[in-house]
């Protein structure tokens, strides 16, 4: 079996590459023929055209992709924020058609609400999702925890305004984590951290997911974080119009343990793989 299996959406699929056990994980999220047009004062803008994408339960997706190509519009339309304009998402055999607790997001903006400190942001969605099922000193406990995980635990009674843009990113990492979601999405949620800070969290991503097996969609732009973290690499044509270009499948052992992979051969070709669909297949004229 080769080491870097490619599987494309096109026509013209390398059967070669094609991992066969694949096709025997049931689906769970199953993303069918989804384009969506934007109304612009130019007439409709067609940002995406025929997204085809299918995710078993527990896996671990990351999308990448230039910027500008379509990456949030995609997980926008899966949390059911945005309605594709033909095609459609299912999610565990129900169409998706409205956001829903079992879908949280982590926004590319962070999305705090400025009048609640950072704790009662958290409490807010902890207390619509588990209300009847744990007591209140549960539930004090269980924010603070999701506090303590993203390193909040010191200014969680400060408000969004009085805390910098990469703290109220982990806040919202924090509301996310602490809804159990079935399905996390993540719209670049590290790109506003610090190193240490960023491999901390994703350390702490990884062993969540591990332990609930959530289905996980995160959009990132760095590559390594991709490889890092995922199962399966879905890489996306630029727009307009953008569409599913390649997904790559990673198969790297897990717990997986950065420092050991930055000298692992298997996984320097699949950043190398990743590298060269952005900038040489997808390379973009101005680049
Ligand atoms: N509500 C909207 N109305 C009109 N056009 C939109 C709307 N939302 C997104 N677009 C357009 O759709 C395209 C895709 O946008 P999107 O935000 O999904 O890109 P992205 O891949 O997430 O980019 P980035 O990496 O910069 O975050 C862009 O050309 C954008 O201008
Ligand atoms: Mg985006």
């Amino acid at each position: 079996m080769s080491v870097v299996q490619m599987m494309k959406t096109e026509p013209s699929v390398d059967e070669t590459k094609v991992t066969k056990e694949e096709d025997f994980q049931p689906t769970f999220l199953d993303l069918t023929g989804v384009s969506i047009e934007f109304p612009t004062k130019k007439g409709a803008f067609k940002a995406l055209d025929n997204v085809n994408l299918k995710i078993a339960k527990g896996e671990f997706i990351s999308i990448i992709g230039h910027s500008g190509c379509g990456k949030s519009t995609v997980l926008n339309i899966v949390a059911g924020l945005y309605k594709a304009t033909t095609g459609g998402v299912i999610l565990n055999g129900k169409e998706v058609d409205e956001p829903g607790p079992d879908r949280a997001v982590v926004f590319q903006n962070h999305s705090l609400l400025p009048w609640l400190t950072c704790y009662q942001n958290v409490e807010i969605a902890v207390k619509a999702i588990f209300k009847k099922k744990k007591t209140k000193r549960e539930m004090k406990e269980w924010i603070e925890h999701n506090l303590h995980l993203v390193h909040m635990d010191h200014a969680m009674h400060k408000y969004p305004a009085e805390i910098s843009g990469g703290m109220k990113q982990r806040v919202g990492i924090a509301r996310a984590l602490a809804m159990e979601p079935t399905v996390l999405l993540m719209d670049e949620p590290f790109g506003a951290l610090d190193a240490l800070t960023r491999a901390h969290l994703q350390d702490s991503v990884m062993e969540i997911q591990s332990d609930l097996n959530n289905t996980v969609i995160m959009i990132t732009h760095d590559v390594d974080e991709a490889v890092l973290l995922s199962d399966k690499i879905v890489m996306m044509t630029n727009g307009p119009a953008a569409s599913v270009g390649e997904i790559l499948k990673v198969e790297l052992e897990r717990p997986r343990n950065r420092l050991e992979l930055a000298n692992d051969p298997q996984y320097n070709k699949y950043r190398a793989e990743v590298l060269k669909f952005l900038y040489e297949r997808q390379r973009r004229p101005q680049e």
